[in-house]
């Protein structure tokens, strides 16, 4: 009997280890961690849609730079395919470990299993997939966009809670299936469902860049020429916004408010100099706890499944106060 139990324990014990390699940091936990200088990671970036997403690209680079470990990597030019394609060519070129941000959240099954398979560990930054297959990630590090989108329908709520009358608010998106696209809606509609005066009378994608923010609101003005507010789902899409309401005559900030997420230095001028009113901070500087996590993971270490980052709001004084100091 006691010889049963022991070997029912040893099945369940390897079992267990099974599972840890196939959550990744199996190859690390077998044959020890690996110097640094020897790790190679693939990171397939969405593109450079935004200021936001170029001062993660740098601060990403930086930290490996930092770290001393090999980083290949790729701008997908917000394309699932492109970085459907990269994440494969890092497969091949069996790197130690693949990061990405997923330019949309659905379709990544597929590829994130090739990558199990292969016994290479995927760490999610910035943005999440929508998967049922929590195994196929390591580790996912980035916002909670929902809270973020809360956030700028609590300000919208306080602003206009007097108001007596319906208050046209126009959404621009960020790019469609995109979870922060997705989560900034659900967290601001929520919110804002509170007052029944607060009314979305429209809402389009903008891509999150300044360009489809300056395109879209421009053709939105002609169909909702009473709006009140802005809500750009990031600072790019809102200083495209700026852009048009300018070039329809009116002053944004104060004809036309306007709230936006992520806080990088274009955004908090715009809200220093009042044309923007209110922003949602999201930020982009990721780099020294992505290599934490890959100095876990090549440990044999299991990272935190769910690391969320921290971050502020800010309002036209606090933007001036810390514009001196921002990074980026
Ligand atoms: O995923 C983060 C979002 O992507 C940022 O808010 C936006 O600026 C970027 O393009």
């Amino acid at each position: 009997m006691k010889k049963l139990i022991g070997l029912a324990a040893a099945g369940a014990m390897l079992v267990a280890l099974a599972g840890c390699a196939s959550e990744g940091g199996g190859a690390a936990a077998e044959s020890g961690p690996k110097p640094l200088d020897e790790l190679v990671v693939g990171f397939a970036q969405v593109g450079a849609e935004s200021g936001w997403r170029t001062a993660n690209t740098k601060d990403i680079q930086a930290a490996f730079e930092e770290a001393g470990i090999e980083l290949k990597f790729s701008d997908a030019q917000q394309k699932q395919e492109n970085q459907i394609k990269a994440i494969r060519s890092y497969i091949q070129q069996q790197v130690d470990v693949i990061a990405f941000s997923p330019v949309v959240e659905t379709g990544w099954d597929a590829v994130l299993n090739e990558a199990k398979a292969a016994g290479i560990p995927v760490v999610l930054t910035d943005r999440a997939v929508d998967s049922k297959d929590e195994s196929l990630y390591v580790s996912f590090l980035g916002s909670d966009f929902v809270k973020e989108g809360e956030k700028a329908g609590q300000w919208v709520l306080d602003e206009y809670a007097d108001a007596t009358e319906p208050v046209e608010i126009i959404q621009l998106e960020g790019t469609t299936g995109a979870a922060p696209a997705i989560d900034r809606a659900e967290g601001f509609a929520e919110v804002i469902s509170e007052n029944p005066n607060l009314e979305v009378v429209a809402s389009q994608t903008g891509d999150f860049t300044r360009a489809g923010g300056k395109q879209v609101t421009e053709a939105l003005l002609k169909s909702n020429p009473g709006v009140d507010l802005i809500y750009a789902h990031n600072d790019d899409m809102g200083l495209g916004a700026i852009e048009a309401i300018e070039a329809a005559g009116l002053k944004p900030g104060e004809d036309i408010k306007i709230v936006t997420v992520d806080a990088v230095k274009d955004g908090m001028q715009a809200l220093a100099d009042g044309k923007i009113n209110f922003i949602v901070e999201c930020s982009p500087l990721l780099g020294k706890q992505l290599i934490e996590i890959i100095k876990q993971i090549n440990d044999g270490e299991t990272p935190q499944k769910r690391i969320i980052t921290e971050e502020t709001t800010f309002t036209q004084e606090q933007a001036i106060e810390a514009l001196p100091d921002r990074q980026y």
